[in-house]
């Protein structure tokens, strides 16, 4: 059974095929599947973009699609930067901006979440989105080496993300949560009908 993944991002690849192969998936990336697209993500919350990255691949090979997307709201921000999350500043300068844009804001009022939600399209097009979250808090400096994006800057207890074994970040983070619940869907859908 294969189900093609809306990225090419190596990273996410082997997250879903460790999740996913104990049901027998295969999951092919976008470059795997011979196909090259790259929608614009003009969506106002995850559910949408994740349908958006998701659709624009079924659209052009109708098989079984799982598209994901994901980003850090911050409470004293009013939930930013979230979908905003990649473009809140450029490249390498993410956990800098972040840092500087809460210097003013004291420990007891820097929580914040990762989302992810993954957009499910099966062969026939039906869809559905599952989400994953993970509540931590926004640290004074940047803390670990593993990872990418906030990690560092995001405190899960005592340590930053970018501090966790990528297997003790996928045990509780926000995308581990969401492919978990994708499992479960698609392990009871398995034993009823084809994908
Ligand atoms: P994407 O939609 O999964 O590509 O995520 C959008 C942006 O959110 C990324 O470019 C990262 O900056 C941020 N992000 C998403 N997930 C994580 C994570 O697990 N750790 C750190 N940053 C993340």
């Amino acid at each position: 059974m294969k189900i093609v993944m809306a990225t090419n991002n190596q990273n996410k690849l082997r997250e879903a095929r460790e999740i996913f192969s104990p049901l027998g998936i295969e999951i092919l990336s976008q470059k795997e599947a011979g196909i090259s697209v790259n929608p614009e993500e003009n969506g106002t919350t995850f559910s949408e973009n994740a349908l958006i990255k998701a659709r624009a691949v079924y659209e052009l090979i109708h098989l079984p699609v799982i598209a994901d997307d994901s980003g850090l709201c911050v409470e004293a921000l009013n939930g930013a930067p979230g979908v905003y999350s990649a473009r809140y500043a450029p490249e390498g300068l993410l956990c800098e901006t972040l840092l500087k844009n809460m210097q003013d804001v004291p420990a007891e009022q820097r929580n914040a979440k990762f989302v992810t939600v993954v957009a499910f399209i099966n062969q026939k097009g039906e869809e559905i989105t599952l989400e994953g979250s993970c509540a931590g808090v926004i640290g004074f400096e940047k803390r670990g080496s593993h990872g990418f994006g906030y990690d560092p800057v995001f405190m899960y207890g005592e340590k930053s993300f970018a501090e966790l074994e990528p297997e003790e970040k996928n045990a509780v983070s926000h995308r581990g949560t969401a492919f978990r619940k994708l499992y479960d869907y698609l392990k009871s859908y398995c034993t009823q009908e084809e994908i």
